[in-house]
């Protein structure tokens, strides 16, 4: 089975390493082979681990030259149209060719376009939300249940600079401590005013609770502006939040009752309440190597016919 690499930044040679490392070990990786990669400057072909043979192309060429069964997207985000992405998807689901994404943009603004395409070629999409942290691919193990209400703490940047904060540090001194770490982009606008987490939820209402919403019905408000007293032990996080009636990424006062509260740093935490049960995880949201294994176990669990 061909795998094309789209985008070849962080996050695509994480999976193609994390692919060679684990070659061998896995009974799903036995016949799977990069076909080839494709970034901004060309597409790369090669023999075993060795992508060296630059040809003049763009991802569709690649994808005509390469005629994958698996297209993982690791490109860069395009919010205005979702584009080459979304084409790509639209293309390749048509064919029956499977697509795994740690990119957001299409889905945040087309995913029941997307989903409707999905038949042969399956869709893994784990990465875009909590990256390696199970979120997609919990709510695909919570079958038969009905998701009421979905709250978390879906950005690792504004929740490490409120934790900063939270400790006493003013807002632009976190913003630079977090640029340091290499937590925030230099441009961390998408982040800080609430959008990334906006997308991500957009997914997840979407997948969950079988809404038709893109990123541009969800209002959300971000960190910027808030001053950083706190009251006592009440702590500010950014939370998503989705039920019946209510979709929204906002600022919000927690107590320490809450187990949102108790999340710290660059960690994500999702908590899922359907008729049935609440369950919450927590765990890493962003991080190549982390995003690479959402991809990866979409990988997997797609070898293994669960997606
Ligand atoms: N990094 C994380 O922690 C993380 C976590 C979860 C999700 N994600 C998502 O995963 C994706 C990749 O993230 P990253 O950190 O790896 O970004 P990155 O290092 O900036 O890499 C982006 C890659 O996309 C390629 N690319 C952009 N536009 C393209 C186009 N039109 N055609 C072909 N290739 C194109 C770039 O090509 P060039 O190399 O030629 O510039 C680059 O190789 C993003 O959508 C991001 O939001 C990242």
């Amino acid at each position: 089975m061909k795998v094309l690499v789209a985008g070849y930044g962080n996050v695509g040679k994480a999976f193609v390493k994390l692919i060679f490392e684990k070659k061998g070990k896995l009974e799903e990786l036995k016949d799977i082979e990069i076909g080839g990669i494709v970034n901004r400057k060309g597409i790369m072909v090669g023999y075993k681990d060795q992508f060296t043979v630059d040809i003049e192309g763009d991802v569709f060429t690649a994808y005509e030259k390469i005629k994958p069964d698996i297209v993982v997207d690791t490109m860069s985000a395009n919010y205005k149209d979702g584009n080459p992405s979304l084409s790509l998807y639209k293309l390749a689901l048509k064919d029956g060719t499977s697509v795994i994404t740690t990119n957001k943009a299409p889905l945040a603004l087309a995913f029941n376009e997307i989903m409707g395409l999905v038949g042969k070629g399956r869709l893994g999409f784990q990465g875009t939300v909590m990256s390696g942290t199970p979120s997609i691919n919990l709510l695909r193990i919570l079958p038969g249940s009905e998701v009421k209400r979905i709250r978390g703490i879906l950005n690792g940047t504004t929740n490490f600079i409120l934790t900063m904060m939270y400790n006493g540090q003013p807002f632009e001194s976190a913003l630079k401590e977090a640029q340091r770490l290499g937590y925030a982009e230099e441009d961390p606008t998408l982040d800080i005013n609430g959008f990334d987490a906006a997308a991500k939820l957009t997914i997840l209402v979407n997948f969950a609770m079988k809404k038709s919403v893109t990123i541009r019905d969800i209002k959300f408000t971000g960190i910027q502006g808030i001053k950083g007293a706190y009251d006592g032990h009440k702590k500010v996080k950014l939370i998503a939040y989705a039920d019946e009636n209510e979709i929204e990424v906002s600022p919000k006062v927690l107590t320490p009752e809450d187990p949102l509260y108790h999340i710290d740093g660059v960690e994500n935490a999702l908590e899922i309440m359907t008729d049935i049960q609440t369950t919450i995880i927590r765990g890493p949201g962003a991080g190549p190597i982390n995003a690479a294994y959402g991809a990866f176990s979409d990988l997997i669990l797609l070898k293994r016919n669960f997606i």
